[in-house]
Formats: structure tokens, sequence, C-alpha cells
């Protein structure tokens, strides 16, 4: 058992909390920002075209689609896939619950798979044992940051006829073998919500293989209509549009993009940032009885957006929410990333699923909690959150 130490002072006080995953944002994205007010145009536009096609270049994309959310990026590229009813659609039990619930909203069932308990990402072999006469596509989520294996999933999706959807949530600055994450597949979904590596407060992006694709993600995107919407009130006239599908209103807006091009200027410093971070982190518990990450693997680059710890009761003297409860005491935020899709009673109740058909995922998501690793955080703050954990230990 942990031993017991008392600390009169939290590490940090209330008015010092240290915010979980609070965006870095800087003067270029409020100067942005407040240009974009004043240019009377906030909505879908100039600065939505501007940073697709630097986001496009960063991933080394060539067709992308920005819209309102990562959720609705998995949603709209499962449509554009042609996935739908009696589809089956093969995922992580270990992911937010958009994942599931964007295969859901397209129509198909999901079936969720086991994780490989180092890398916490899809174990292949439970996909392979899950696949079936139904299964129409394999959607990857490189979780954390760190990448899939994607020459393993590809092979599978190549030699069943598969589509695959990435979840690239985490991963903007992953790669595979020297590629990017969201390239390898038919759609790569990202996400620029506020705690993500890029943010811009609510935000998404669909990278595709072909312009064709990525014109369908952005009709759906926008009512269906078949004209950008918003040339329609431009300076080149009035431009009727067609309604040519039953779309969804996904757009992102310029006032997003404005904040998103800067993001993505200094997405490799804030990366670097967060890997001095995520060292530090290495370095300061390995003689705690946590569970760590696994180091990247040889050949890839980890986006290093979250970092978990695992929280055995046997090993560290206390509960996963305990320790939550103590850091939380302690004036620092965290998180939990996740718990494992099958225990929430909705997937239980309409899909029949249960944890212990998803062990490993079941046992981290039961285990694991998220330290603070925004690009904003000062030395100082890296040292209050080891010094949190410590004491929530009892060290
Ligand atoms: C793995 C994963 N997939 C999908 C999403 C959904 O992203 P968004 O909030 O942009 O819709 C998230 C967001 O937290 C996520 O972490």
């Amino acid at each position: 058992m942990a031993k017991k130490v008392a600390h009169e002072a939290p590490v940090r006080t209330k008015d010092r909390f240290l915010v979980f995953g609070a965006p870095d944002i800087r003067d270029e994205e409020i100067r942005e920002v407040v240009a974009t007010m004043t240019s009377g145009w906030l909505g879908t536009g100039p600065k939505v075209a501007r940073f697709e096609r630097e986001f496009g270049a960063y991933v080394g994309a060539a067709h992308v689609s920005a819209l309102n959310s990562c959720t609705a990026a998995l949603h709209l590229s499962l449509l554009a896939a042609g996935v739908g009813a009696d589809d089956e659609v093969i995922t992580s039990a270990l992911t937010f619950c958009a994942t599931v619930n964007a295969i859901l909203h397209a129509g198909a069932r999901p079936v969720v798979a086991d994780v490989d308990p180092r890398t916490m990402n899809l174990d292949l072999d439970d996909v392979v044992r899950k696949l079936s006469p139904r299964t129409k596509a394999i959607l990857p989520v490189h979780f954390a940051g760190r990448p899939c294996d994607m020459d393993a999933i590809m092979a599978i999706a190549r030699e069943r006829g598969l589509l695959v959807v990435e979840d690239c949530a985490h991963a903007i600055e992953t790669e595979w073998r020297g590629r990017h994450a969201g390239t390898f597949g038919d759609f790569g979904c990202f996400s620029f919500y506020v705690t993500k590596n890029v943010a811009t407060g609510e935000g998404g992006m669909v990278v595709t293989r072909t312009e064709e694709a990525a014109a369908r993600v952005r009709v759906l995107g926008l009512h269906g209509m078949s004209k950008d919407a918003w040339k329609r009130f431009g300076d080149e006239g009035y431009k009727h549009y067609q309604v040519v599908a039953a779309g969804f209103k996904h757009n992102m807006m310029d006032l997003q993009a404005a904040i998103g091009i800067h993001q993505l200027a200094r997405v490799e410093t804030a990366w670097r940032r967060r890997r001095e971070i995520w060292d530090r982190y290495d370095r300061a518990f390995a003689s705690l009885p946590l569970g760590l990450p696994a180091p990247p693997e040889p050949g890839t680059r980890h986006a290093h957006h979250l970092y978990t710890v695992l929280v055995d009761p046997r090993r560290c003297g206390v509960t996963r929410d305990a320790f939550l409860d103590g850091m939380t005491r302690e004036g620092i935020g965290v998180g939990v990333h996740y718990v494992a899709i099958p225990e929430h009673p909705y997937y239980r109740e309409a899909l029949g699923w249960r944890p212990e058909d998803t062990p490993e995922a079941t046992r981290i998501g039961r285990q694991t909690v998220s330290l603070p690793l925004s690009p904003k955080l000062s030395d100082g703050d890296v040292e209050d959150v080891i010094t949190a954990v410590r004491r929530t230990l009892g060290d």
C-alpha cells in the first residue's frame, strides 16, 4: 500500500487550478479572429479555403474538406463511402463515443474490437476474428497520437475488399513509416476540438484520396447543396444552387479557420514542447508504480496528444477514481481517455455489448488517467503535476 504522507496545502490553490487541455491561444489568432469579424464574412469562406489548403499541405493530402467537427468528418466519410444499413464497421473499444456514434448515424452496425495492451491501438487479431460477410469498413483510431500499424490494416482491407476510415482526432502530427496518418485509408478524419493539438474550438477535417470524394463530403456537409453556399452572395453575382442530397449542416466557419491557420503554423513547435513534457514525465515517473505509455515504435512519429498513466490499485495503493480526486484536490486537472465503449449503458442495452468481451480495453478504461500535456504548460506547471502525482500516490 502507498505510504500516507500529510501535506497541508495543495500543490496549486483553487485560483491557480491547472485546467486540463487548455489551448495555447496567442495574439496571431486573436488578431485574425477580430479581422474576420470586422470583414463581415464570418461563415464558410476564404479563410476556410486557406485552412484546407494549408492543412492538406501539412499532412500531404491533395483533397480535403473542412467541417465543424471530427464527429461530422467521421459521419460524412462513412456516408460518402457508401456505408449504410446492413453494413458492419469494426472499430476500437477504447475510443471516444463519437467514433461509434458516427457509425450508428451512418445507419451501419458498429463492431468493437479489443486493443493491444501496449499500444492501446486496435488488436488486429481481434479485428480479424470480428470480420463477417457484412463487414464493410475498418475504422482504426490512432490512440493518443500513436500510429496504428497501417501496413497491416491496409493489407487486411485489401485482402477483404474493405474501406478504411482513419480516426485521426489525436493524430495531426502522427506518421507511420514516413507518411502522415489519415493518408493511408480512403478517408482520414481530424479534430480541432479545444483540447486537440490544433484547436479551433470546434472543428474537423476530412482528407480523401480523390477530389470526387472530397466534393461529396463538402456537399453532404452543407445541406446537400451543389454549389458552395459561401459563393452565393459574393461579388460574382447571386448563384443558384441545386439540392442533390439530403445533407447536413456540418460546415466550418471562417471564424474557426481564423484560429486554425495560426494554430497550424505553430503545430511543430507545439509538438516539440509536448515531447519535452512527455520526456520529463517519463523520467519523473520511472520509479513510481504507475503504468507508463510505451515508447513510440521505431520508424513512426507519435503525436504526443495524450500522456496516459495506468493506476492499478494493487500496485499503487489507490484506485483510479481516488487518484483523479487526489489530483483535483492538488489543483491539477486530469482526464480519462476512455472508459471502454461497452461500459456505457446505451451500447450495452442497444447493442448487447459486454465489457468482458473486450477485456484489455475494459481494464485500461478502468485504470487510465490523462495528465496535462498542453504546450502552454510552463516548466513550473510540469513540476507541479509531478509533485501532485507523487503526493497522490503517497510517495
Ligand atoms: C478518438 C476521437 N474520435 C473522435 C472525436 C470527435 O471529435 P470532435 O469533438 O471534433 O467531434 C474525438 C474527440 O474528442 C476523439 O477523441
